[in-house]
């Protein structure tokens, strides 16, 4: 049954200790702060949800330093999506148990207020050796996909890269879902009903459209490519999809 729209905070790529070696010490401990003051404010806000985007620490050997005690801290259900910082841009059988020793698991479907919110693992559009990982995967998506045409759109995507950056037919890079997935992935979206895909990764403020579907992609809370200052956002969708994604420095 529907209820009253939902809350989101969205939370972009902390990436705690995003420098060189020299200088990654003094820059995560900054980091670090600021991202607790991103917890209480998401906490003095109550959404309904905090969606981290991936990209929890610069080196993977970090995950594990802080991210058990931050945890914690949120008085707010807290859905994390892996990034390839997390799980290794080649992703890993053992950074993705190491991730899921702390987060629970590294993708998840969840309602919230009558709105579906399926999370996923983009690193698995990537090559891998976790073959098993991956067929598991898309095991899980092509259900929750399939199980979510019956929400009358009300489904949020969540991950940590969006399907593309600029436009839907653009090549292979960093940025986006390789090619040979994209256009796959955009029409199993568009059948899922999904109005919203919340995403990270690219450190910059990027807002895009495809079809139905509206693509955001939050700032970061390490370094900010386009000098956007450091913040996250509240996403706020009501039942008839009128939506806010407004922007809360910290
Ligand atoms: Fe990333």
């Amino acid at each position: 049954m529907a209820g009253n729209g939902i809350t989101i905070a969205h939370i972009g790529d902390p990436q705690l200790g995003f420098a060189d070696d020299e200088h990654r010490e003094a820059k995560y401990r900054e980091d670090l702060v600021r991202m607790e003051r991103v917890i209480d404010a998401v906490n003095a806000l109550r959404p309904d949800v905090a969606l981290i985007s991936g990209d929890m620490t610069h080196r993977h050997a970090d995950i594990r330093r802080d991210w058990p005690r931050l945890l914690q801290l949120f008085k707010v259900r807290v859905v994390v999506t892996p990034g390839n910082h997390d799980v290794l841009q080649r992703l890993s059988r053992e950074a993705v148990a190491d991730f899921n020793a702390i987060f629970g698991h590294d993708y998840e479907a969840l309602d919230v207020n009558g709105w579906r919110i399926i999370a996923g693992n983009t690193q698995y559009w990537l090559d891998t050796d976790y073959a098993e990982g991956k067929a598991r995967y898309e095991e899980w998506l092509k259900h929750e996909l399939g199980q979510a045409a019956s929400l009358d759109g009300r489904v949020i995507l969540a991950g940590h890269n969006a399907p593309f950056a600029y436009r839907p037919d653009e090549d292979d890079g960093y940025e986006n879902c390789p090619k040979s997935l994209r256009f796959k992935r955009l029409e199993a979206y568009a059948a899922a009903g999904a109005r919203f895909y919340l995403a990270g990764h690219m450190h910059r403020l990027v807002v895009r459209g495809t079809g139905g579907l509206t693509i955001l992609s939050a700032e970061s809370l390490s370094l900010n490519f386009d000098d956007r200052p450091f913040g996250f956002r509240v996403f706020k969708v009501a039942d008839d999809f009128s939506f806010s994604w407004n922007f809360q420095q910290v």
